[in-house]
């Protein structure tokens, strides 16, 4: 058993438990604290706080660590692909060939989204953040799949999550027609999981669609390396919305709207944005690097820091591996990726950047391979809210199997003192 923590307040001294987690991290187990001391703590942005006890995803900051369920992701990202990953975030174990089978074809067997939704879609304008699109989207798979809004059992919950992992896809897919002018499509059931997705993104009508192996690896790749990341803000989200008892397509679909946000999933579109604005102004890096440390300007140097990261994310380093490889095997030279090597090797010597250990995370080199698979930039969230389903389905399924309690956070209010209520003509 860890050693107690104590806090001394007004003249007395309280003990509180230290829970000890796999990785020996340690925190104070305050549920007794208002109870005890009549103190509530204050915490904005939970930088110091812990929500809940995982057994998901394990990173560790300092050292760039980053497991699923114990496996490192650069052994995942290397040696699985992304349908054994997602079942692994969400059951906790690797699948056999059977497990993995069947996985699949329960998912093969719910691809179909209703006609109807299309109207929802049409409902949208060609210039809609897809984003928006696919939020809408999300939750309106709710009123067409009622069965699967209050479940109660880990029976119905299965058959959500397999709902939604094969009708989410689809979704992505509309999302990107629509905006590309295309007939909407749906897929082919006798392709692999990431191959139907590609599939259905980017066939054309008027063309046979031929499966590019380098393109599906790197679009695999990126998949997997963007399933989970413990309790960062959209994945914080889904736990909270569901801890209402709201189902996982709600509740997945509030995660989407918090992921979209340019500090957390949309830096990887903000990113390239910055790194073609650098590109337009003559690759001038200094200018923006002194913008970026620049307090008077709000502007941030995209896809760089981390809330837990204070070294190297491992995801960036993969992505950048894989840019380079992508790029050279489809034979593209993209000037871009020149600009971003630029930019992480000035900011990486930088003091202002060293002294916060500011490196670049996972959004800082995906854009460029996304770019080179014919993604368009608006579309780069979508593609990280696609490899993030399996890891939300994980959390939301593992606080609802916990049966944890309704999120609802203290505060310290700081308005105004009662006072008496002045009639209009006396204002
Ligand atoms: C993701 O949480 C996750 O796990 C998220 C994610 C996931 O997989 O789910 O990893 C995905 O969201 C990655 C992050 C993508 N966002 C960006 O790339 C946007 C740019 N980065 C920053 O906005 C920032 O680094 C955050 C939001 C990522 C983290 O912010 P924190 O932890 O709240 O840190 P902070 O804002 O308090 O910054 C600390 C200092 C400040 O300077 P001082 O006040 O100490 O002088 O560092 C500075 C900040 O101004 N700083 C930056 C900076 N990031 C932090 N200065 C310039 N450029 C930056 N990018």
């Amino acid at each position: 058993m860890a050693e107690e923590a104590q806090i001394s307040f007004g003249g007395k001294t309280y003990d509180f438990p230290v829970v000890e987690g796999t990785e020996n991290e340690l925190a104070i187990d305050i549920k007794a604290l208002r109870s005890a001391t009549g103190l509530i703590t204050l915490d904005p942005g939970f930088k110091n706080t812990g929500s809940c006890e995982s057994a998901i995803t394990f990173l560790d900051g300092e050292k760039g660590i980053l497991r699923y369920r114990g496996y490192p992701i650069e052994e995942l990202a290397e040696k699985a692909d992304f349908l054994e990953v997602a079942y692994l975030l969400i059951f906790g174990e690797l699948p056999n060939t059977q497990e993995l089978e069947k996985f699949h074809s329960d998912i093969k067997a719910e691809s179909h989204v209703d006609e109807e939704m299309k109207k929802i879609l049409d409902g949208f304008p060609k210039s809609a953040h897809p984003m928006g699109v696919l939020s809408s989207l999300t939750s309106a798979l709710i009123a067409f799949n009622p069965s699967s809004v209050d479940v109660t059992s880990e029976a119905d919950l299965y058959h959500a999550i397999v709902r939604l992992l094969a009708k989410f896809p689809v979704l992505v897919s509309w999302t990107l027609r629509k905006k590309m002018g295309l007939p909407l499509d749906y897929g082919d059931d006798s392709l692999g999981y990431v191959q139907n997705i590609h599939k259905m993104m980017f066939k054309r009508p008027n063309r046979e669609y031929e499966i590019n192996d380098t393109v599906i690896e790197a679009l695999d790749k990126l998949l997997i390396l963007h399933g989970d990341h413990e309790q960062n803000c959209s994945t914080s989200t889904v736990r909270i919305v569901g801890s209402s008892h709201a189902g996982l397509f709600a509740s997945i679909s509030a995660g989407i709207s918090a992921l979209w946000g340019p500090l957390h999933g949309g830096a990887n579109m903000a990113v390239l944005q910055m790194l073609e604005a650098i590109q337009a102004d003559d690759g001038d890096t200094k200018k923006y690097m002194a913008k970026a440390k620049d307090k008077n300007d709000p502007f941030r140097l995209m896809g760089f820091g981390h809330r837990v990261y204070k070294n190297f994310d491992p995801r960036a380093r993969i992505i950048k591996k894989a840019a380079d490889e992508v790029l050279a095997q489809l034979g593209v030279d993209d000037p871009i990726l020149n600009i971003a090597k630029g930019l992480e090797k000035e900011a990486l010597e930088d003091p202002y950047f060293v002294e916060r250990k500011l490196y670049p995370n996972v959004d800082f080199y995906s854009g460029i391979i996304y770019r080179a698979l014919g993604i368009p930039v608006d579309m780069f969230t979508v593609m990280f809210a696609l490899g993030r389903l399996p890891g939300w389905i994980a959390q939301y399924r593992e606080m609802r199997l916990k049966n944890e309690p309704i999120g609802r956070p203290r505060q310290v209010y700081v308005g105004e003192n009662k006072r008496s209520f002045v009639p209009l003509n006396k204002r």
